[in-house]
């Protein structure tokens, strides 16, 4: 029986995020330049992005670029940046056919010119697209994210829309960058790291996390399946007792 078989669509989550590591080492492994591990990465986006539609998830997000990573050698930032403005400009087709509209989170503004405006123009061209949300994080870092909320609420208060008691969770959340979407039940990494890398700090507080040593250019939506699979096996208790959540 195949990983796609056994998913219950009754338990699937809404919200799936992934931190797609690894096209690095995988290009080492081959003797090339870290490079060809990006380019190589693509086909697996697209490969998880059409899995996640067709088990009926609705809401992909992926970690595509942190904050972190400028600091990596000019020439991989470069070559990572290009790649992301042909990927965007050609795969618009497919979101379009696949009817998968595409949204970004992160410090959007500072992308480069080129890269915000292809992505700005599929994110517009695809925006009454209903079957899946495509969340990309670019340039993103969770840091940032909860600084820039904080910054706007203290403006609030600053102006005196806003008071200091009327501060809670749900006030916080909306100023964050996924104030519509869902929390991802399910967050995995590919490459057998077990860290967060700075992403979606408070929207994973309850994520059941889930780690793969498979390289993100050898992941297929069948990877992506098993993952979900294996979520579904898993008791979510919140705080509560096996017991309690029986009784319910
Ligand atoms: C993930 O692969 C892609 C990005 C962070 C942009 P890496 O480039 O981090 O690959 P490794 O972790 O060095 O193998
Ligand atoms: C996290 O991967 C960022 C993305 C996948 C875009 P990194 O490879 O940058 O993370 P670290 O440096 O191993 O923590
Ligand atoms: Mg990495």
């Amino acid at each position: 029986m195949s990983f796609k078989e056994k998913i219950n669509p009754a338990k699937l989550p809404q919200h799936v995020a992934i931190i797609m590591d690894g096209n690095g080492r995988w290009a080492k492994q081959k003797g090339k330049f870290r490079i060809f591990g990006h380019t190589n990465g693509v086909k697996a986006v697209r490969d998880a992005v059409e899995g996640a539609a067709e088990a009926g998830i609705k809401y992909l997000t992926l970690y595509a670029f942190s904050t972190e990573n400028w600091n990596r050698p000019k020439l991989e930032v470069n070559a990572l940046m290009e790649l992301l403005v042909n990927t965007i400009h050609k795969e618009t087709e497919t979101l379009m056919k696949n009817n998968i509209r595409l949204v970004a989170i992160g410090d959007l503004e500072n992308l480069p010119k080129k890269c915000y405006k292809e992505l700005q123009e599929a994110i517009s061209k695809t925006s009454g697209n209903s079957r899946m949300t495509l969340n990309l994080a670019l340039n993103y870092s969770s840091r940032w994210e909860i600084v820039a909320a904080v910054k706007k609420i203290a403006s609030q208060i600053k102006s005196g829309e806003l008071e200091p008691e009327d501060i809670d969770e749900s006030k916080f959340v909306s100023q964050l960058c996924t104030s519509d979407m869902p929390d991802p039940e399910l967050l995995i990494r590919t490459s057998g790291e077990h860290r967060i890398s700075n992403f979606l700090m408070w929207q994973i507080s309850y994520s059941e996390l889930y780690f793969t040593e498979k390289l993100w250019p050898d992941f297929r939506r069948e990877d992506l399946f098993e993952a979900l699979v294996n979520f579904q096996s898993r008791e979510r208790r919140f705080g509560m007792t096996s017991e309690q959540l029986e009784s319910k």
